[in-house]
């Protein structure tokens, strides 16, 4: 894996926390236990504070960057689709990105909330607990009830990726390289 340290900052990754090797850290970013990062993920932590909670998935080609002004804290269990650009300032626990969302700077994404795929939410946007957004600009669309399909799907792929986290170093295995 690419792990570059930024001037005095260097990267804190939980030993159970699975990078995979074109996936590129940098600087001031904090990742917890049984996180799993895809390929071709880049976590920027140059201009301010990355930390990710325990249990998070982020997803191939997606881009987490902040900002000076604040820190960036993705909470726990978070799913963070393919190609999602993250320029939050918070994401908080059980929320879902969409793929291709662009979460734009200084954005807020509170606890359980889904963001559609394609979303893009506007930093004056203000999102609720266990809502879903979705649109450009993303836009309320509905409350999740305690049986949502979508919301159980999430829960699938939370678990499946915690799982990734400890069977890619296992069996992961290059077969060709050039
Ligand atoms: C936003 C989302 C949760 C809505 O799911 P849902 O409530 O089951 O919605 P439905 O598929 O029944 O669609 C309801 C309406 O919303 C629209 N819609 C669904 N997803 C949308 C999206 N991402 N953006 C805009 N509109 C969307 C549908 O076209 C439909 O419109 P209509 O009523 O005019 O026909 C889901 O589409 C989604 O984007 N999930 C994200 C999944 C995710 O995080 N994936 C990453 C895992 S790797």
């Amino acid at each position: 894996m690419t792990i570059y340290a930024f001037k005095d900052k260097t990267p804190k990754i939980a030993s159970t926390a699975y990078v995979h090797p074109q996936a590129s850290i940098i600087g001031d970013v904090t990742i917890g236990e049984r996180v799993f990062v895809a390929p071709m993920v880049s976590i920027r932590g140059d201009r301010g504070s990355i930390i990710i909670g325990d249990e998070t998935n982020i997803q191939d080609g997606s881009v987490i960057h902040s900002d000076p002004r604040f820190t960036t804290r993705i909470g726990r269990r978070v799913n963070i689709g393919h190609n999602a650009t993250i320029h939050a300032e918070s994401i908080d626990d059980g929320a879902a990105i969409g793929m291709g969302a662009v979460l734009m700077l200084g954005s807020r994404v509170a606890k359980g909330v889904l963001i559609g795929n394609s979303a893009l939410l506007h930093d004056k946007t203000m999102t609720e607990p266990f809502k879903v957004y979705a649109g450009i600009p993303a836009k309320y669309m509905r409350d999740i009830r305690p049986d949502d399909q979508a919301r159980k799907a999430i829960d699938v792929y939370v678990d499946s990726y915690v799982e990734n986290a400890k069977a890619y170093p296992k069996y992961l295995r290059v077969l060709e390289e050039e």
